[in-house]
């Protein structure tokens, strides 16, 4: 803060002496422009700033065993039988592709392998290093080879519990050299240290210095400094040098969260220069297109449609964290969700579901299906018992509205009489 401070002083003293007023408003202009300089080339965190959620987990043990049932937290991982889903087993561990080659999935001495054949001859054998995903859809998984890394060409799908092709991977030839950028890293994991040029391709990453999953420090910020001090100083019952994200500005909240549920940004640093409590626009140019509800994309702009609703605009308190709690996994807890939507639609507020009436109680245990119904994905795509092919996953889409074609599926699945429905249904083309 001093250099900040001191510098266009001392500019703005040598150009008031050295010349006119032209000469003056121009180095003022350069003081200005120094000062953004100085901030914006700000350090990108090292991974030595960071302590690791092992350490964390010392003092805030409750949240960590909670964190670590989380998709944030299984989102990268190292692959080992723990986090892997998919079988090893004879005859579940083969995709088998139409031009005759076949990849299995064989545990060996040194690893586990994605291994491809054509016509029973061994061409190739890959071995897993990283999971991606925490399995809600699918896992994707990475080989390493020095400080590369790629992409393997068969993927696990959850909802068909099966092996198969990679999402948007072709199946002629059969690749196993897709590489993975920062920017993939940058969503699935906390830190990543690139060692390579940077336009060079593949990227090269220092693996000795790489932080798993969307853990603790990516939310809170670095933290080594935090529990060194709080370990130096066992008295002191506030918590020093992190960041509570309570303290965020309703707008530095959802930047966190849109850095990786934000749809396509185009980053103008490098990646992992930002941290939590930051502005993201200082750092990536921002899909500022309305969203599209029907194109609920990469992977799914939950901030954009989110930001588009009613709910968001005409509240001033709404983020994410209203209806997420950070360090729980809520995957299918809809009642919970539903009275998230009730602390803003109650009956003590007047905006309450005008379908309230004609459902009964029964309408508090599921807002979310009629307002918040699932959509097809573009880019993630997932395999369904009975289909050889993948087809489009089906995400949540945070445009909240009404949806009278959901709302029809939702009654005719109940046995209540739908002649109110079709009224209201009505009266919402
Ligand atoms: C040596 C013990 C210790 C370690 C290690 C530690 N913390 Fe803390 N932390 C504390 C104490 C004590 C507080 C203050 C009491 C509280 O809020 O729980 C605190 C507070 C916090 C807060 C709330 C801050 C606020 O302003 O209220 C956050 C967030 C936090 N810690 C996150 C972390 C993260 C992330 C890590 C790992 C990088 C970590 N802590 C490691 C002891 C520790
Ligand atoms: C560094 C990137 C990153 C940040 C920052 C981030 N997320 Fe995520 N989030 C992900 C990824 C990646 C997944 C998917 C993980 C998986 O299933 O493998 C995910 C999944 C989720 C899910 C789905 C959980 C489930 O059970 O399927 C929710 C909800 C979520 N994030 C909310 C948030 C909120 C709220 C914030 C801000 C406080 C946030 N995320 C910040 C990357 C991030
Ligand atoms: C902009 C941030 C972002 C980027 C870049 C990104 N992802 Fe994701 N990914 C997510 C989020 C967020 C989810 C959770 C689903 C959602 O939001 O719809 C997810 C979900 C996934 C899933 C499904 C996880 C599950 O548990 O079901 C896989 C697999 C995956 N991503 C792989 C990748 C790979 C491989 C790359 C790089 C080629 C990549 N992602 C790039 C944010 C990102
Ligand atoms: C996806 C982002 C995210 C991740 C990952 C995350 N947190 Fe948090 N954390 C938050 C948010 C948001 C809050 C404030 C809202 C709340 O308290 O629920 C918070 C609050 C806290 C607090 C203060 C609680 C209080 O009662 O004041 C502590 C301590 C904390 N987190 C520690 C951790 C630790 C330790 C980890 C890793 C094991 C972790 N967090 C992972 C987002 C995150
Ligand atoms: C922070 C408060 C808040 C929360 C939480 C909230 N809403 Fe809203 N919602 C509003 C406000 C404000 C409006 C606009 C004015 C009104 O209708 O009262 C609105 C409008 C709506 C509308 C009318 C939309 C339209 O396009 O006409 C629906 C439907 C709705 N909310 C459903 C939900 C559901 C379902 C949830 C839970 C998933 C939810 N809301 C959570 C505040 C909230
Ligand atoms: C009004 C409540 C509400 C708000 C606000 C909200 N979400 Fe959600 N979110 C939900 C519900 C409900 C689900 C579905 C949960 C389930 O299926 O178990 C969900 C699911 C998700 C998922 C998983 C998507 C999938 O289908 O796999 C992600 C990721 C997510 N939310 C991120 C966010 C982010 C990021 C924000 C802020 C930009 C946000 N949410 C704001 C209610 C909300
Ligand atoms: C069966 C589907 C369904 C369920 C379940 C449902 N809604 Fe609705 N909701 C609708 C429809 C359809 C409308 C539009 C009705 C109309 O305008 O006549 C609506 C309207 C609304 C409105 C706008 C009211 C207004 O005056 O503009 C809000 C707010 C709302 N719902 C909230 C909720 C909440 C909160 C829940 C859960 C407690 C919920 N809804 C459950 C279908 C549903």
């Amino acid at each position: 803060m001093q250099a900040l401070t001191t510098y266009p002083r001392t500019a703005l003293v040598a150009g008031m002496m050295t010349a006119g007023i032209f000469a003056l408003t121009r180095c003022v202009d350069r003081a200005r422009e120094n000062v953004q300089q100085v901030r914006s080339v700000k350090k990108p965190p090292a991974y030595a700033d960071f302590a690791g959620s092992a350490t964390c987990a010392r003092c805030h043990q409750k949240i960590a065993a909670s964190h670590e049932h989380t998709a944030h937290f299984l989102s990268t991982r190292p692959a080992t039988p723990a986090y892997i889903l998919g079988s090893f087993q004879a005859p579940d561990n083969t995709f088998s592709y139409d031009s005759g080659m076949v990849v299995r999935m064989e545990k060996r001495d040194s690893g586990y392998y994605q291994v491809g054949y054509f016509h029973g001859e061994e061409k190739i054998a890959k071995r897993f290093d990283i999971v991606v995903g925490s399995g809600a859809k699918g896992q994707t998984y990475i080989t390493r080879s020095n400080n590369r890394l790629y992409q393997l060409p068969v993927s696990y799908f959850t909802a068909a519990h099966k092996w198969a092709n990679s999402p948007l991977f072709p199946t002629y030839p059969v690749v196993f050299n897709r590489s993975i950028t920062s920017r993939c890293l940058e969503c699935h994991s906390t830190f990543a240290a690139r060692i390579s040029a940077p336009r060079a391709d593949p990227e090269e990453f220092d693996m000795q210095q790489m932080i798993y999953g969307v853990d603790c420090e990516k939310c809170h910020g670095p933290g080594a400094r935090h529990a060194q001090f709080q370990a130096m100083n066992p008295g002191e019952t506030r918590g020093k040098y992190i960041i509570h994200p309570d303290s965020l500005s309703r707008q530095q909240n959802l930047d966190l969260c849109a850095l990786c549920h934000g749809g396509r940004l185009h980053k103008t640093t490098a990646s992992f220069s930002f941290t939590a409590g930051e502005k993201l626009s200082d750092y990536f140019a921002l899909d500022t297109t309305a969203p599209n509800p029907e194109n609920i994309d990469v992977h799914g702009n939950q901030y954009g449609l989110l930001r588009a609703s009613r709910c968001f605009l005409e509240s001033t308190t709404l983020t994410c964290n209203t209806c997420h709690s950070p360090h729980e996994n809520d995957r299918g807890n809809t009642e919970l969700y539903s009275r998230k939507c009730q602390s803003c639609h109650s009956g003590q507020h007047d905006k309450l579901c005008k379908l309230a009436s004609d459902i009964g109680p029964s309408i508090n245990r599921n807002c979310i299906d009629c307002h918040m119904p699932l959509k097809a994905s573009r880019s993630i795509t997932e395999l369904v018992a009975g289909n050889s092919r993948p087809t489009a996953a089906l995400i949540r889409s945070h445009f909240i509205s009404i949806y009278p074609e959901e709302t029809r599926k939702f009654l005719d699945g109940m046995t209540q009489p739908k002649h109110e429905y079709k009224r209201h249904v009505q009266r919402n083309p």
